[in-house]
């Protein structure tokens, strides 16, 4: 592959970062991923906007600006002849000598690499995911996308020690949110149901395109928290993310949902999110 760090195209084995890079000691770095199909970049506007906010929460200035960001994007799907994947986006403060308080005047490293992934024949769309139910024990700023990802990695490691595709995180007895995807499911009749915004989940750029899309196709949702219960109990149930778009989940904790097979609702949403960005 070829990949991006700060202004050079390189062979992925010859991109070096310092070890004192604040994002390699402290996590001290957030990511953007925005999915490609048929070469295209989709939902871009809303990751460019997410990637300007969590960069503002953490006083990092942005070392490139939001054109050529859009077109390092557009240069590293036609170097790599990307077809369907994603792209991965990171900016850290940048190497400092280790010291907690950030560093005066920092050179923010950037660096994008892209990633083949079959999202729209993903072969889980058949029978959708198992997921469990683990604590939420990550920091409460979770509308910050940084790249601390220790907790989302442990919680879905323990899903498939336990033969589940993913983990559904809970705090204080509601779902907050998936571990790299927003939560939502949809009841008996019919309504879409989704946590509403607040620093206890990642504002999900599929999430925000999905509500939109639902409004359009009539499909009445809800915005509040929800149960663990609520949600075995409901007609179904699915993730999002730019990884995944729409994906169905069957069974929470073992428990099948609703019929146990992705519901209708779901794969409309689903349909009408690849018609609409792809
Ligand atoms: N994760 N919530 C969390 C905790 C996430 O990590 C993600 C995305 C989402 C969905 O956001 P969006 O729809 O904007 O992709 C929600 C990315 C895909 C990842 O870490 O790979």
């Amino acid at each position: 592959r070829i990949v991006y760090l700060n202004g050079e195209w390189l062979p992925e084995g010859e991109a070096k970062v310092s070890i004192f890079d604040r994002g390699f000691l402290f996590a001290d770095a957030i990511y953007e991923v925005t999915a490609v199909i048929g070469g295209k970049l989709i939902d871009y506007p809303g990751h460019a906007a997410r990637l300007k906010r969590s960069l503002g929460e953490l006083g990092i200035t942005s070392p490139i600006d939001a054109d050529s960001l859009l077109e390092v994007h557009r240069q590293i799907v036609a170097r790599n002849n990307l077809g369907e994947g994603l792209i991965y986006m990171q900016i850290s403060r940048g190497p400092a000598d280790r010291d907690f308080a950030f560093p005066a005047n920092p050179t923010p490293t950037i660096t994008l690499f892209t990633q083949e992934k079959a999202i729209l024949s993903n072969p889980k769309l058949e029978t959708g995911i198992s997921v469990i139910t683990v604590p939420d024990l990550r920091w409460a700023r979770r509308d910050i996308k940084t790249v601390q990802l220790l907790y989302p990695s442990m919680a879905k490691t323990e899903a498939m020690r336990q033969n589940a595709e993913d983990a559904w995180l809970v705090e204080d007895g509601f779902v907050t949110e998936a571990s790299s995807a927003n939560a939502h499911i949809v009841t008996k009749e019919g309504k879409l149901i989704t946590r509403s915004l607040s620093t206890a989940i990642l504002h999900g750029i599929t999430r925000a395109s999905i509500l939109d899309l639902a409004h359009a196709a009539g499909v009445p949702t809800e915005e509040r928290a929800f149960t663990p219960q609520e949600a075995k109990d409901a007609a179904e149930a699915f993730i999002t993310s730019a990884t995944s778009f729409v994906m169905p989940v069957t069974r929470i904790d073992g428990q099948p949902v609703g019929a146990g097979k992705p519901g209708p609702v779901t794969q409309r949403l689903r349909a009408a999110y690849i018609e609409d960005r792809c």
